[in-house]
């Protein structure tokens, strides 16, 4: 079977919800590639796997290397990578540029950015050019300083300029997008005005399909709770747990064991790594 390409993606509206997490690294791909439609590789990654205060400090080495570690784990769903701030927003030329770099250097076969209908010239540029652009609209954290916090936005007066995005970032050509904090009836609207599938995060449950941060719903850490993650695992809880022991018992003198431990002589015929 060849990978899937965003053109199968964008035809799937209308049908079972879309599955959709980050991954940014290979044994993580490989565990959310049998389950998922999407994986992308979010520049979340700054926040989550490298400790930044927000994503403005992503830079494209970092989205490209974990991007080939990602796609060395994916078999079966389809690969989006974000581009990261200040690769995209200067002009049409510029995010063409850094997008095929990163589609080139890893085999992606789609990016992502942020922004409704100031981006709209770029993603048309961007799909003339054969580049699938996934459109990222309602909270984009890439404009943290000026939005002012990571608020809920498309509430009142607000709801008419998200649609206009979500309007302006489909007739561009994106082949998806994600609405991100967006009112819940708003989102269900834009997904029923919109001919491509919606993908929400914290945005209720009548988008075309859904994307969750992978440690936050794992609950690989516990100091970042908000409200649109649901918690499937504790791992940051486990993984505490675990080390602890391994603490105690290396303290105890009681790790490692006979049986983690080379005898003198290697054993005979059973051909065990030594
Ligand atoms: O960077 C990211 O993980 C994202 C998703 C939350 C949509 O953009
Ligand atoms: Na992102």
């Amino acid at each position: 079977v060849r990978p899937p390409l965003p053109a199968d993606f964008q035809s799937r509206k209308g049908a079972a919800p879309l599955v959709c997490l980050t991954a940014y690294t290979t044994p993580v791909a490989r565990l959310v590639d049998p389950h998922c439609d999407l994986v992308l590789v979010g520049d979340s990654l700054g926040m989550v796997i490298h400790g930044l205060p927000s994503t403005l400090g992503v830079t494209m080495e970092m989205m490209i290397l974990h991007g080939q570690a990602v796609m060395r784990g994916l078999t079966r769903s389809l690969a989006v990578i974000d581009m990261p701030f200040g690769s995209y927003e200067e002009s049409p030329q510029q995010a063409f540029r850094n997008a095929a770099r990163l589609m080139a250097e890893t085999g992606a076969p789609a990016v992502k950015l942020e922004g409704g209908q100031h981006m709209a010239e770029t993603i048309a540029f961007l799909t003339a050019r054969g580049v699938p652009v996934m459109a990222h609209i309602g909270l984009t954290p890439q404009s943290v300083n000026t939005l002012g916090g990571y608020k809920v936005v498309g509430r009142d007066a607000e709801a008419e300029t998200v649609m206009a995005d979500a309007r302006a970032v489909a007739a561009a050509g994106a082949f998806s997008v994600v609405l991100e904090k967006v009112p819940a009836t708003l989102a269900g609207q834009i997904t029923r005005d919109l001919a491509i599938p919606t993908i929400g995060i914290g945005a209720g449950p009548d988008c075309d399909g859904q994307i969750l941060v992978i440690d936050d719903m794992l609950g690989l850490f516990t100091d970042f709770r908000p409200k649109f993650v649901k918690r499937y695992a504790s791992l940051g809880a486990d993984a505490a747990t675990a080390i602890g022991a391994y603490a105690d018992e290396v303290r105890a003198g009681q790790f490692p064991g006979a049986e983690h431990s080379f005898a003198d002589t290697a054993p005979q015929p059973k051909g065990n790594r030594s």
